[in-house]
């Protein structure tokens, strides 16, 4: 087996195929970004965060998971080396553009996780979905994994904040996950509240006949 410093090294050599998926994926949503603002008469997509996973967090999710750092290992199991976050303002946007995704012929999904329609114990809500897109390099051709979260406003404001408070705190109380479990549902109700409106507008639209 390699030794650390050999894999780092060899990671560093293929990361030029994560950073042109990176480059792929941006370059696909910019374009349904704009097809789809068109389409829905106003901005569905707030904005696209994305990321690469440095090679320090690639170490450390490999051990988190008792795996070796070979390149083998971070090829299988490290889905997200490659990350976008995409925020959009209604729920129904978020659901609307996970069927554009996948009737896409470049984003080619492998796995979703609804954590929308069922969130996570601690009152995490979004969208995972875990695709791969295809890169050419001079030598090679290849489909590069990547993980895409998609949420709306209310829920990465959750997420977000969430993070910030993990990341000082490691052990969290009973209380403050309740807490924040019930901030999570209030959220929740926000954005079903918005969409109510947003139909309620839309129908007005239709009845009016306005269409701007
Ligand atoms: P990871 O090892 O964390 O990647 O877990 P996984 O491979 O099982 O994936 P999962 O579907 O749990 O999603 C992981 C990602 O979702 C994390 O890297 C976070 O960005 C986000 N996430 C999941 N749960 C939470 C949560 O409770 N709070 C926050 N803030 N983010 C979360
Ligand atoms: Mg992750």
């Amino acid at each position: 087996m390699d030794s650390i410093e050999e894999s780092l090294f060899k990671l560093d050599n293929i990361m030029i195929k994560y950073i042109s998926a990176l480059k792929v994926l941006e370059t696909q949503l910019q374009i349904i970004n704009d097809d789809f603002k068109y389409i829905k008469k106003y901005n569905p997509i707030e904005h696209i965060k994305a990321r690469i996973k440095s090679a320090d967090s690639i170490v450390k999710k490999l051990d988190k998971n008792n795996l070796d750092f070979t390149l083998e290992n971070v090829e299988k199991y490290i889905n997200d080396i490659v990350g976008v976050r995409i925020i959009c303002g209604f729920e129904s946007d978020v659901f609307d553009l996970i069927d554009i995704i996948r009737n896409s012929n470049i984003i080619h999904i492998l796995k979703e996780k609804d954590y929308i329609n069922n969130p996570k114990k601690s009152g995490y809500r979004s969208y995972h979905l875990v695709v791969e897109v295809p890169v050419e390099l001079i030598n090679e051709k290849v489909m590069v994994k990547a993980e895409i979260q998609i949420r709306t406003m209310a829920m990465d404001l959750w997420a977000s904040l969430d993070h910030k408070l993990n990341y000082k705190n490691e052990y969290r109380t009973e209380t403050i996950s309740n807490r924040l479990r019930k901030i999570s549902d209030e959220l929740n109700r926000v954005d079903n509240e918005m969409l109510e409106l947003l139909t309620l507008e839309e129908e007005q639209k239709l009845i009016n006949g306005r269409d701007d």
